[in-house]
């Protein structure tokens, strides 16, 4: 296939997925071509070589959210300069010197950009509260592709001159952005970014010599101005995405197409748009992340098996196998994706196969990952080494794995899905966004999210103590800590992922009450957080067991703290407004997960059942 050919097949959104190896090798970048001589746009191969305009030209209909808007960009900056009304980084971004927003800079309660201009201060937006701060930092944080915004940077902090990769748009951090924008009927950034990503999907990503599966989704992009080979006056944008490939450890990020489906299904309830959706690129796009979670492989579970560090705990925690997390977002993810595919017969055994994960998945959780006392003192009086169908202990599960701090720990009232590795390897430890997740998505039955919000309310001390919402609980300490983390100087025992806590948990804290009509829980969090979120300058993650210090190393005006505070403000505003990311239990998921239940599993073993089958 020739270079233009593949461009036409690309752009026209109506390729195969197999089309996909052929030009993954051919193209490393899409951009957007910025000249000063005649301001035109193309698409550029890995080579330089120009793809002919006229293929853009015959595609223009088609591509109407990927191409590059440079009179509308230049609107906008117009628009910023002569009202500076709060759009302003829009008009600021478009130009080269201000992308990403990495030169505007927060100091003494002001924004500056690097030319000294005040770009932005609590005066200048009328901010009277911590609400109206946090949404003039939400958009000095709007990155711009082409003059279009795309994302939201993790991080602007100016006080931390060695960025890393905080520049970047992480696809799971621009979650909380996505759903305040929507929240706030702001659709177009949020459209740009579902569309941006997937193009991203296809791209070739490989680490040494190998290829993850074809639906992977970045964990992060960047947009890079370059200069333009053979025109030296002209520079081009590029959008260029970390897969894991560069990422500290190397991690894959499972969770960015999960949420990419959580987001895609948000924007179509919340704008009322379904057509983004509705296209032929979404929709496959859409069966690319499924066909990878659920491609068959040697996995006796229903659960996702993954590596450490593959979600928002992306460094080693000893989370490989099935965590939590991972379970919570590819169960929701699942669903909104039923509800998301066309009806058509090339898909039928895609959603069979989905369907019968789902069912699976339900059971398994449910039963496998739930602990309270009751359960606790059950696995503490198991016999072990039984061999029989019937076998309470099935997993053969030794008593002395209850560690003692779980023991002390456990309140009467209320319970938890542990962060299991996998059955017979219990993790006990307490992770918050896969519990509260398996609230929103329906996982957990409605029983065990009371329980759960009981729980959280029990340990009020521990869980939310200064500062809503520790990642984790309790840390990992000593011997445990060096053989787990690897000695990770970043991960001591109370800091960051290792029993951090971080703000941004508040939005999903408050999705999950409201969901349960128990909001008061997320409010008293929120007064929580407003004692000190905006005075410490909204940091990234806290530190110590009560969170009492702002972290090591955490960064400063962290996007989705910022996002996380504005979402959980607005959903208490607008209760209704949470449906756009709760899944409800499903009847037919009830029916079949009773059914398992009670079958017999000899009979189980012999029947003849869907093709499909899992222990669970
Ligand atoms: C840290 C977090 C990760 C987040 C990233 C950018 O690595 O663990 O979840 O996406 O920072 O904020």
């Amino acid at each position: 296939m020739g270079a233009s050919e593949a461009a036409l097949q690309i752009f026209s959104g109506a390729f195969a997925p197999q089309f996909h190896t052929n030009l993954r090798s051919k193209f490393s970048s899409v951009c957007c071509v910025k000249s000063s001589k005649d301001r035109h746009y193309g698409c550029m191969q890995q080579n330089g070589v120009r793809i002919l305009k006229s293929y853009i030209q015959r595609q223009r209909i088609r591509l109407e959210s990927l191409r590059c808007k440079c009179s509308q960009a230049e609107n906008i900056r117009g628009a910023f300069l002569e009202d500076g009304s709060g759009r302003l980084v829009n008009g600021l971004a478009n130009d080269s010197k201000f992308q990403l927003g990495q030169h505007l800079k927060y100091e003494k309660g002001n924004l500056f950009s690097d030319d000294g201009l005040t770009a932005a201060t609590s005066n200048v937006f009328g901010a009277n509260s911590i609400e109206d701060e946090a949404w003039s930092l939400l958009r000095a944080s709007m990155v711009y592709y082409c003059g279009n915004p795309v994302g939201t940077i993790a991080a602007n902090d100016p006080s931390d001159s060695n960025t890393l990769n905080y520049d970047q748009v992480f696809i799971r951090d621009f979650i909380p952005s996505g759903i305040a924008f929507l929240l706030k009927g702001d659709y177009e950034i949020v459209r740009n970014f579902i569309l941006h990503t997937l193009q991203l999907q296809s791209w070739e990503k490989t680490m040494d010599c190998h290829s993850p599966g074809q639906g992977l989704m970045p964990a992060s992009f960047k947009v890079r101005t370059v200069p333009l080979d053979g025109d030296e006056d002209a520079t081009e944008e590029v959008l260029d995405p970390d897969f894991g490939e560069a990422a500290i450890g190397r991690v894959a990020p499972v969770d960015s197409g999960l949420w990419w489906i959580i987001l895609l299904r948000a924007y179509g309830k919340c704008s009322g748009d379904t057509s983004v959706q509705e296209r032929i690129d979404v929709q496959t796009g859409i069966k690319m992340i499924l066909k990878l979670c659920l491609a068959d492989g040697f996995d006796m579970f229903p659960t996702l098996l993954v590596t450490d560090g593959s979600c928002m705990i992306d460094r080693r925690m000893g989370i490989h196998g099935h965590p939590l997390e991972i379970q919570a977002l590819f169960y929701s993810a699942l669903l909104c994706a039923r509800e998301m595919l066309a009806p058509e017969e090339a898909s039928a055994d895609l959603i069979r196969a989905l369907n019968n994960r789902l069912v699976a998945m339900s059971f398994h959780i449910r039963e496998y990952y739930w602990i309270d006392m009751k359960k606790l003192n059950e696995i503490y009086r198991y016999k072990t080494e039984e061999y029989s169908f019937d076998a309470v202990n099935k997993f053969n599960i030794y008593p002395d794995q209850i560690p003692p701090w779980l023991v002390e720990w456990m309140p009467n009232r209320g319970g938890y899905l542990i962060g299991n590795l996998q059955p017979a390897h219990m993790d006990f430890r307490f992770f918050s966004l896969g519990n509260l997740w398996a609230i929103i998505s329906s996982l957990a039955t409605t029983d065990q999210s009371h329980a759960i919000l009981d729980f959280i309310e029990a340990k009020w001390s521990d869980l939310v103590a200064g500062m809503p919402l520790k990642i984790c609980y309790p840390a990992l300490e000593g011997e445990e800590w060096r053989i787990i983390t690897g000695s990770d100087p970043k991960n001591t025992p109370w800091s960051y992922h290792n029993g951090g806590s971080w703000p941004t948990l508040l939005w999903q804290l408050t999705v999950a009450s409201i969901k349960m009509k128990r909001p008061d829980i997320a409010e008293n969090a929120i007064k929580v957080a407003e004692r000190r979120i905006a005075t410490d300058k909204w940091p990234e993650y806290y530190d110590t067991k009560g969170a009492r210090f702002v972290g090591k190393q955490a960064r400063l005006f962290q996007t989705w703290s910022i996002a996380g505070y504005l979402v959980a403000k607005l959903l208490i505003a607008n209760p209704n407004a949470a449906n756009i990311l709760v899944n409800v239990e499903d009847a037919e998921l009830v029916n079949a997960f009773s059914f398992a239940l009670t079958a017999n599993p000899r009979r189980k073993r012999l029947r003849k059942g869907p093709k499909q089958t899992f222990i669970i």
